[in-house]
């Protein structure tokens, strides 16, 4: 057997999880329902709802025979409510096409509503003794760290190494014994962060704690590149040191908040100050840019500073202000707008 697996079934026997409602059993009703509420949910929060659900629907049958109306307020608060819709179906699916019985193969199994290959398995490894590996979220971190496996988990490339290891380090017996160890130490022990090594039965073989890296096993998802834009902004001040300001439309970003005229796509500072706000500036400084992180691009807000004598009466129409450029504290301004005007006042005399 690797000495993965057996550190893992030893492990079990000693500080594994023993007493959980859905163990102890081996009514694939039970142990599907449970593996379908343990996804991406912890084991204190699922309890509550477990119990509930088989109290209301105490068998496959009755789950199926029940309109998914039905079985949604037993799932409320949990999440991820495809799950719940998935399972009704599934329930149907096992009365219609396997006579009600709960088929035994892990790659028939795999074929029913919500049920990916590593629940299928764990459903076949837990119920009829099939001597199959799992791959779930907590499996792939355990193996990242102690095997060393590098890439995103997610890559098709990289799970498909993964599920080759998990094939490999396979014991012959106690299969069962040794997937609810591999959960157990996933969630308990080998967590994502702060893994408690010292309490870890494979610290001794595992490359991450020997290399000092769990905190970069598994590797992380990459992050998308976020795109950049480019705006400008007009920075028109007059001779008392008030600087034109004018408030958004209620929606897009900053919406009703207050800001500095922008510049369309192409448009020219002259050109819109003129048509705009029937100011005429001859003369247009660029001042550095400035960069802003939205969460889904960066900004690059460039000031185009241009000095008038006083603002002419139409810059009073609704929706347009001139405020003293040196006190705009109470000003409703977006964060970026004010660190720009804030650089741009300390550059005028
Ligand atoms: N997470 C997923 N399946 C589990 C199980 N059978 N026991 C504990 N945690 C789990």
């Amino acid at each position: 057997m690797s000495e993965f697996a057996t550190r893992l079934i030893a492990w079990h026997k000693a500080s594994g999880r023993h007493d959980l409602p859905w163990q102890n059993t081996t009514d694939p009703y039970r142990v599907w329902l449970s593996e379908i509420m343990l996804q991406q949910t912890q084991v204190a929060t699922v309890m509550p709802y477990y119990r509930r659900f088989l109290e209301r629907f105490p068998t496959l049958a009755d789950l199926a025979a029940a309109p998914v109306e039905a079985v949604m307020p037993y799932w409320a608060g949990l999440g991820y409510y495809a799950r719940a819709r998935n399972l009704h179906a599934c329930a149907r699916a096992v009365m219609e096409q396997h006579g009600g019985c709960f088929p035994q193969d892990p790659a028939v199994i795999a074929e029913l509503p919500g049920i990916g290959r590593s629940t299928a398995n764990a459903i076949a490894a837990f119920c009829f003794k099939a001597r199959v590996p799992i791959l779930d979220g907590n499996v792939k971190r355990v193996l990242a760290r102690c095997f060393g496996v590098e890439g995103f988990p997610g890559t098709p490339a990289v799970e498909k190494k993964m599920w080759g290891l998990a094939e490999t380090l396979l014991p012959g017996k106690q299969v069962d014994t040794y997937i609810q160890a591999q959960m157990d130490l996933g969630a308990t022990v080998c967590v994502r962060s702060k893994p408690r090594c010292t309490a870890c039965p494979l610290a001794e073989i595992c490359v991450a704690r020997r290399e000092d890296r769990q905190a970069e096993l598994p590797t992380a998802k990459p992050k998308k590149k976020v795109p950049q834009r480019s705006a400008r902004f007009l920075v028109i001040v007059d001779k008392a040191g008030r600087v034109l300001l004018e408030q958004r439309p209620a929606s897009g970003i900053w919406g009703g908040l207050l800001s500095l005229p922008e510049l369309a796509e192409g448009e020219s500072s002259e050109g819109k100050a003129l048509t705009s706000y029937g100011l005429a500036v001859d003369r247009w400084e660029t001042l550095p840019a400035l960069n802003h992180a939205f969460t889904h691009f960066k900004l690059e807000l460039v000031p185009l500073l241009g000095r008038v004598e006083k603002f002419p009466p139409r810059t009073a129409e609704p929706g347009l202000h001139h405020l003293p450029i040196n006190d705009l504290e109470s000003a409703a301004l977006p964060a970026p707008i004010r660190r720009l005007l804030l650089e741009a006042a300390s550059r005028l005399d």
